[in-house]
């Protein structure tokens, strides 16, 4: 697996993996297109070397010296086996050479998966936000890199 900048031909195949489940943003196409072309936005994929499949990414807006993470997805057959975690650890090296110094981020406080994963990267809840998906909440969390 290697990890590396989303390109605007990426834009499809990231729209599909946005698209296969409840708790990412789902972008389309278009909205992934016009994300790549914007300087304050950057989106690190995950490639399988074999297959050349994008097996998950990670979007930031970045406003250094903070950046918010804005999506984040990892393929359904790729699940546990590391993919979330070396895109954050890849992904925070970069930001932190481009003077970002704290990430914020909302998550489903039902996402029982994706809140181990930022409490395992540190990350801390520091306010909830009441239906902020509709009905369920967020819990907006914070860490500094
Ligand atoms: C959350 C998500 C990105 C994790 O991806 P992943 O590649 O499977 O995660 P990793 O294998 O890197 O796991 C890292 C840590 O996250 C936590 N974690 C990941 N999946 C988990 C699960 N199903 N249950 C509990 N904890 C989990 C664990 O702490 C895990 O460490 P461990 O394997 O040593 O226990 C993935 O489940 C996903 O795409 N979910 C749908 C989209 C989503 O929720 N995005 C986040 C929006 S804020």
């Amino acid at each position: 697996m290697k990890i590396t900048l989303a390109q605007i031909a990426d834009a499809k195949e990231l729209a599909e993996l946005a698209a296969s489940n409840n708790y990412s943003a789902h972008w389309s196409p278009s909205a992934f297109t016009s994300e790549l072309g914007l300087p304050a936005a950057k989106i690190y994929k995950a490639t399988n070397t074999s297959t050349n499949i994008i097996v998950g990414f990670v979007a930031f807006r970045l406003s250094p010296p903070q950046a918010e993470l804005t999506n984040l997805v990892v393929q359904k057959t790729s699940l546990r086996q590391g993919v979330a975690a070396k895109l954050l650890a890849f992904a925070f090296e970069d930001l932190k050479a481009n003077k970002v110094k704290e990430i914020t981020l909302e998550v489903n406080v039902n996402n029982k998966p994706a809140l181990n994963l930022y409490g395992k990267f540190a990350f801390k809840t520091v306010n909830i936000r009441k239906n902020f998906y509709n009905k369920e909440d967020a819990a907006l969390m914070l860490k500094q890199i």
